[in-house]
């Protein structure tokens, strides 16, 4: 598998074929790629709603500036992270972690202490969300990326909005807010973006090797 071919090939998909649709196998597999992105101190403070539905689709589409994208793509994953932060949820993550690993006490209480003091920082500087928000940025990239390798379609979609999101999901999100979602399944035989050149500075414009 050469990478670069594969990044080449992917673009933000416009148009989806929405006879086209990924099978079960399939989205299973792009939610295992979301639950292994790498997370700032391993936290995972967020969630990934897969939305099949198309009548839920077509709301979300109205809230999207109505980019098609929402309501022809196979599925729409909806990144978001949670509502309000607390030390419960860190204790439930260092049990999780003594679970996994058998790790000690003296060291998941030096974890404890080390995520409270940077979480009080973020706290104190009103960063919390913006910091998680960057946490789901990463695992937004990590789909995009396995995507492309798989051959599978994606779109990126930041301009929608998420308060609207929120509403429309209420019932099955109510501890979490929308930070962004991406559109997946397989682009339109006339989608023209496809065909376009990509543009991207030069190089060295963008990476120094020092
Ligand atoms: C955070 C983020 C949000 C984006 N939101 C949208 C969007 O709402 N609609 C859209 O069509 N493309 C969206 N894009 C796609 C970018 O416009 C696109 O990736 C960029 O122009 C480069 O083109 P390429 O991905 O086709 O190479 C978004 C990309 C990112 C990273």
């Amino acid at each position: 598998m050469d990478i670069i071919k594969a990044l080449n090939w992917r673009y933000a998909t416009k148009k989806f074929d929405a006879k086209r649709k990924l099978s079960v196998k399939q989205i299973q597999t792009l939610e295992e790629i979301l639950r292994l992105t790498p997370t700032s101190l391993g936290l995972q403070w967020m969630k990934f709603f897969v939305i099949k539905d198309q009548k839920i689709k077509d709301k979300l589409f109205a809230v999207s500036k109505r980019q098609w994208q929402v309501e022809n793509c196979s599925h729409l994953i909806v990144f978001s992270i949670p509502i309000k932060t607390d030390n419960k949820m860190i204790d439930q993550f260092l049990a999780l972690i003594q679970k996994v690993r058998w790790t000690g006490e003296v060291a998941l209480q030096d974890r404890k202490e080390r995520i409270k003091a940077l979480l009080g920082r973020y706290k104190e500087a009103n960063q919390i969300d913006s910091r998680l928000a960057q946490q789901v940025n990463i695992a937004l990239w990590n789909l995009l990326t396995a995507c492309a390798v798989l051959k599978i379609d994606t779109c990126p979609l930041g301009a929608i909005q998420p308060d609207m999101y929120d509403k429309i999901l209420w019932i099955k999100k109510q501890w979490f807010k929308t930070v962004l979602a991406c559109a997946v399944g397989y682009r339109a035989k006339d989608d023209g973006y496809a065909k376009v050149k990509k543009v991207r500075r030069p190089i060295e414009k963008i990476v120094e090797e020092i």
